[in-house]
């Protein structure tokens, strides 16, 4: 085989409480494709300042091929990226797990999705966009010693994602920046609490619940000043019953609900309320993770 497309879905990283160990792949994807050459590198299909070999589909290709003890002469890259840049949707953990399982299909499939996850999750430093855009659905993650575990959980169906994205980006550096390094033992009981029911209300498709349980103390508090609007939006979802978070480390800020109307709700009212312009995407959960599309 000599080119490979690897679809990847989009990944919605903490789930309120669940900060660097929750995340839920979503209907949004970007696809891979990775052709063998004789020689360089070749990145089409993004901007002019990700064509270079800090690219993190090819840095992630070229780990997993050294990894392999394979020699990395030439390869053209071309992205289809429409999971949005630095949105806190996954971007970033699509192109590495795109990189892996594109290194690992193109010769002879021999690690694991567990392999390919530690070497991502080393570069990525987390593994909660990981584990669910290799796995789909919802994961929930630790990291012992540096390798990741990771687990599915069931998910009620009939959730709706509603992401609604800015027109401002958020580099996680700058979001991962401003938390505190200790917190005290109240939030990180409320944390470990509240993340567990929120786990149980995803799988009850209980929304009070999600509600309720979707509450944190570890990350959001201190992020919300870098989200225009974030207390607009936040107090206007509030209003509609559904649960509210930030996704990731923003600045998209994400509700869940089982009730259909809910994006016509906030359609009339946001853009009234808020000074940025905000996207509104009605997303549902992918449970397939990352897959080939096409091959030759
Ligand atoms: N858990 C990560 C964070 C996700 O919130 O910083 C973004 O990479």
């Amino acid at each position: 085989m000599k080119r490979v497309t690897i679809r990847v879905p989009a990944t919605t990283a903490n789930l309120g409480p669940g900060f660097d160990a929750f995340g839920c792949a979503l209907s949004l994807y970007t696809d891979v494709t990775f052709e063998e050459t004789e020689f360089g590198l070749e990145i089409t299909g993004c901007p002019e300042e990700f064509t270079g070999p800090d690219n993190l589909a090819y840095v992630s290709y070229c780990a997993v091929m050294a990894t392999m003890c394979e020699e990395v002469k030439g390869v053209k890259i071309h992205i289809d990226a429409r999971i949005p840049v630095c949105r806190g949707l996954g971007s970033s953990a699509a192109l590495l797990v795109a990189g892996a399982m594109g290194a690992n299909i193109l010769h002879g499939n021999k690690l694991s999705t567990q392999g390919l996850l530690n070497i991502t999750n080393a570069m990525e430093g987390h593994p909660d966009n990981l584990a669910p855009a290799f796995y789909g659905g919802l994961t929930a993650s630790m990291v012992d010693n540096g390798l990741p575990v990771c687990v599915n959980f069931p998910l009620h169906p009939d959730w709706e994602f509603l992401a609604l994205i800015p027109d401002f980006d958020l580099p996680t550096t700058k979001a991962r920046a401003v938390l505190p390094a200790q917190l005290s033992r109240a939030d990180a009981i409320y944390n470990i609490a509240h993340g567990a029911l929120v786990l149980k209300a995803l799988e009850l498709g209980d929304g009070k619940l999600l509600r309720n349980a979707m509450q944190d103390r570890l990350h959001q508090g201190y992020r919300k000043h870098l989200i225009r609007d974030y207390e607009t939006i936040e107090a206007l979802v509030r209003t509609t019953g559904a649960a509210f978070c930030l996704s990731g480390a923003g600045p998209t800020l994400l509700c869940i609900t089982r009730d259909k109307d809910l994006e016509e709700r906030l359609m009339k009212k946001l853009p009234q309320i808020t000074e940025a312009s905000w996207e509104m995407l009605p997303l549902h959960v992918e449970f397939q993770g990352a897959h080939v599309i096409g091959c030759e």
